[in-house]
């Protein structure tokens, strides 16, 4: 694991677009997995600042976000796939063909999980995942006890995890419980991690995901085994370092 400590989310933000914009120049046609959350926020602006100042292009560039909630479609503002056309997809020129999200509002949720990870294998895979980071140290939404087997599947969100997300929402009752999410092993094929961490919030669950025992219970754990990943954190995040 290669980790990179800076100063500010600014600058944490900066440097995570400047990863997903070397990937897309290197490789204009490549498979990227996105997060949403409020971490990459910022890496979405700076992104969209590039891609207006001409240096980064998206045109062949295809896209597989890691989860939705179940329930949620493109008509309420918090579903993921309002967050992404609201921070990326609509300042870009990434073709609609080439963006995928789990569909939340699928009639068989079962089939689609299988026809998501489907299709990510079909594209030939992740080269480049972005990653956030929960409290409690879920990827994706794969909470702590779930398998690292897991592909693509459907989760029951822990307590803490609707706790956290119930601010973008008006009360904690209208937090979906379920979601569909990309499994630790699909994020584990991605043959490029790069995780974001902002906050003392998340510094106990990063110091866990990097010195700590590699078990389900802190799903990013994981991480470690994998052969590249980069942690970019700011001060706050990387408190306990
Ligand atoms: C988002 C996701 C989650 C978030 C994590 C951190 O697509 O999969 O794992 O990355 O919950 O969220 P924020 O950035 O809001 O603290």
């Amino acid at each position: 694991m290669e980790i990179i400590k800076v100063k500010s989310y600014r600058e944490l933000s900066f440097k995570a677009a400047q990863f997903v914009a070397s990937q897309v120049i290197l490789k204009p046609e490549s498979i990227l997995g996105l997060a949403t959350g409020s971490t990459p926020e910022g890496m979405y602006a700076e992104i969209i600042k590039m891609y207006q100042n001409g240096i980064v292009d998206f045109e062949k560039v295809t896209s597989f976000n890691l989860d939705e909630y179940i329930g949620l479609g493109k008509e309420s503002d918090q579903s993921y796939v309002y967050y992404m056309q609201e921070h990326l997809f609509n300042h870009i020129n990434i073709a609609l063909s080439n963006i995928n999200m789990p569909n939340g509002l699928a009639k068989d949720i079962e089939k689609e999980c299988l026809e998501y990870e489907e299709r990510i294998a079909k594209s030939g895979g992740l080269d480049l995942q972005i990653l956030g980071i929960g409290r409690n140290g879920h990827i994706g939404f794969n909470e702590p006890d779930l398998k690292f087997e897991a592909r693509t599947h459907v989760v029951m969100l822990d307590e803490q995890t609707i706790e956290d997300n119930s601010r973008f929402f008006e009360s904690i009752d209208q937090v979906p419980k379920m979601a569909i999410s990309m499994g630790v092993k699909t994020i584990m094929h991605a043959k490029k991690i790069v995780l974001l961490a902002s906050g003392a919030e998340k510094a106990e669950s990063v110091y866990k995901m990097i010195y700590g025992k590699i078990i389900p219970e802190l799903p990013a754990s994981v991480l470690q085994l994998h052969p590249n990943v980069t942690v970019i954190c700011d001060e706050a995040a990387a408190r306990l370092l």
